[in-house]
């Protein structure tokens, strides 16, 4: 096995050929070993660990996404309240250098949670980032949001820098360690009531983030919350989450706790008839039910949307799934995921979901559309004729909205 190999086996990162020379390039000089043959380290050897912190993105700033620790506060204060007494655990995985648990512990601390009652676990797979992280010292870059108010309350200046202080500090214990570890989860199963796990998976292949969804799941309480980054929500439900409405955060429970109560959502009103490529214009239909379950279902649509406009097919299709998770028969989800087949150039994939939107909403107008579309374009006049016949007697009841192609 080559050292990608070994790399993307260990660690389920997908690193580009650059970045992994460039890093044995690094090591080399740095050993003295005049070969490429020469350099062949072992996963789990301290060689093997100093390759990984230069091929690591420990990218990260404080209270990044501001909302995210606005929807683990409020869980928090929840929590105590139903535990009284007990010390809750929050987990940051992968915590980079410190920028994201340190947050979370200045956000206890300003709503006067003390470490006894909630401590945090901190995990990255780059010693260099815990190394970092235990030294606390941060430049500019760690600082980027409008306002840093908090800065001045939690940071001691120090030259051109900002030291974290001794407060925030006590809630936080850094440690070493890869999540795909089979060790990290079997030494911490079930411990957290909150995880952080943010910003991990977009840098991992299938397998990988299959493999980390499990162990995330094994690390949480049955009842316990995830907060994901946005890209990474549809792989957490593909692996047994739930999304939860929590005001703009991505957050998600295990699945058999969640709370699924989906009521049947009135049909949208269909949209502009022109089929679009890769440009899906149409707006979203805001879902009209009052669920969390429902909500998340609504954002995971406009998000496929929007992805798919900005030609990010592959987690546009994600997003459809996951709402598809929720909602099997989501007549919406079909049809998008028919326009991102097309757009990805799989018109077979795409014929299926649009017939399978059609099934369920036989009066999905653009969906009879794109299908008629699709067969013109393989010369199949006559379903093709059929189609727009179906679409014309559709626009003729008032069942469109928007202009005919
Ligand atoms: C972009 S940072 C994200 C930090 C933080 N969660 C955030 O959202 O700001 C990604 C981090 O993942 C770490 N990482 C990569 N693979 C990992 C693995 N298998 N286990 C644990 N951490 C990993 C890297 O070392 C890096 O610090």
């Amino acid at each position: 096995m080559n050292l990608h190999q070994l790399l993307r086996n260990d660690t389920g990162l997908v690193l580009p050929d650059e970045a992994v020379e460039r890093a044995v390039r690094e090591r080399r000089l740095r050993l003295g070993l005049s070969t490429r043959e020469d350099y062949a380290p072992l996963p789990r050897t301290p060689e093997f660990e100093a390759l990984v912190d230069l091929v690591t993105v420990p990218e990260s700033w404080m209270f990044r996404d501001p909302e995210v620790f606005d929807a683990a506060l409020r869980f928090v204060q929840r929590r105590l309240l139903s535990h009284p007494g007990r010390q809750l655990a929050i987990l940051s995985l992968p915590c980079a250098g410190g920028e994201e648990p340190y947050s979370m512990a200045m956000a206890l601390a300003r709503a006067g949670i003390s470490p006894a009652q909630c401590r945090i676990d901190a995990l990255d797979l780059s010693q260099a980032a815990i190394a970092r992280a235990r030294h606390g010292r941060y430049t500019r870059n760690a600082f980027r949001g409008a306002d840093l108010a908090f800065r001045e309350r939690w940071f001691d200046s120090d030259g051109g820098g900002y030291v974290i202080g001794e407060t925030p500090r006590r809630y936080v214990r850094f440690s070493q360690g890869n999540l795909l570890d089979p060790a990290v989860p079997a030494r911490n199963a079930g411990r957290y009531d909150l995880v952080f796990c943010r910003n991990l998976l977009i840098y991992f292949d299938e397998p990988g983030r299959v493999a980390a969804a499990a162990a995330i799941r094994a690390l949480l309480l049955d009842d316990g919350l995830l907060l994901s980054g946005c890209a990474e929500a549809p792989a957490f439900c593909r692996g047994g989450f739930a999304p939860q409405s929590l005001g703009a955060a991505y957050a998600l429970q295990k699945q058999a706790l969640a709370t699924v109560r989906l009521r049947p959502r009135p049909p949208p009103p269909v949209a502009n008839a022109k089929r679009p490529r890769v440009d899906m214009a149409p707006t979203p239909t805001p879902p009209q039910a009052a669920s969390p379950a429902a909500v998340t279902v609504g954002r995971l649509i406009a998000q496929a949307r929007q992805l798919a406009d900005a030609g990010r097919l592959l987690e546009a299709d994600q997003a459809c799934r996951a709402a598809l998770a929720l909602q099997p028969e989501l007549a919406e989800a079909w049809f998008l995921l028919g326009l991102i087949g097309d757009a990805g150039g799989e018109p077979r994939a795409a014929e299926r979901h649009l017939r399978r939107c059609l099934y369920l909403q036989p009066e999905h107008y653009e969906a009879l559309c794109s299908l008629a579309l699709l067969h013109e374009q393989r010369g199949e006049a006559q379903d093709a004729d059929l189609l727009r016949r179906r679409a014309a007697r559709v626009h003729a009841r008032g069942g469109k909205q928007g202009a005919t192609r």
